[in-house]
């Protein structure tokens, strides 16, 4: 794994509230106002909610890979383990254009020993809606999960991805850096 140019930063003292509300996976005070006024009318960006269930964010993940059929009990199974056990670790955004979800992506927050208690963010399964690629809405979600990793305490973010995708993880700001290996189960 990359070594960090400069000592990282350990703020998991940082002020700012990341626990899981009634409604919301994590706390909104960690969504981007920059990436939230830039979206078109209608648009917002927020965290997942338990009732995304209905909203189409299974539909929305099928973009990018096989999701399976998943039931609204193992759907509420999964969310509620995500905002206790996996609390502060979990960090999965959405893109909804009024009606339904639109984009989505993923921040795992890894706890090192390393670096001081250094906290590296894991960014996964970011995934357009088919009719709402090439408006932005994926950058705008790598930005969102960024400006999170930044304000949990993160010293990088780091993620895989096919080599037909690496030109827009470039527009996102990010460089190759190692190499990716693999054991499936
Ligand atoms: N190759 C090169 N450049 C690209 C690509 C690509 N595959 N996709 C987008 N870009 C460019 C755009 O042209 C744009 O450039 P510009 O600023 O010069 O105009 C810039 O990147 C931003 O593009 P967006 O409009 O934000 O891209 P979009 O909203 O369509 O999202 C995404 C891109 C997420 C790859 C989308 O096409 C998608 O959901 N694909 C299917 C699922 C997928 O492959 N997800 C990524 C998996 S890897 C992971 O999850 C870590």
């Amino acid at each position: 794994m990359q070594e960090p140019l400069v000592a990282p930063k350990t703020s998991e003292t940082s002020s700012t509230s990341t626990t899981p509300t009634p409604e919301a996976l994590f706390s909104a005070t960690l969504v981007s106002p920059a990436v939230a006024d830039s979206l078109p009318e209608s648009y917002t960006i927020r965290p997942l909610r338990k009732s995304d269930y209905a909203r189409g964010f299974l539909d929305c993940l099928r973009v990018l890979t096989t999701v399976g059929e998943i039931t609204e009990a193992e759907w509420n199974g999964r969310y509620d383990w995500m905002s206790t056990q996996g609390q502060g670790g979990y960090y999965m955004m959405v893109v909804d254009d009024g009606s339904r979800i639109v984009a989505t992506g993923s921040l795992l927050v890894e706890r090192k020993f390393i670096h001081h208690l250094g906290m590296v963010g894991h960014i996964e399964d970011i995934a357009v809606a088919k009719d709402q690629q090439g408006k932005k809405l994926g950058l705008k979600m790598i930005q969102a999960l960024d400006f999170v990793a930044e304000q949990v305490g993160c010293y990088k973010t780091i993620l895989d991805c096919s080599e037909i995708n690496e030109g827009f993880y470039l527009k996102c700001g990010f460089k190759r850096a190692g190499l990716e290996m693999a054991h499936y189960y």
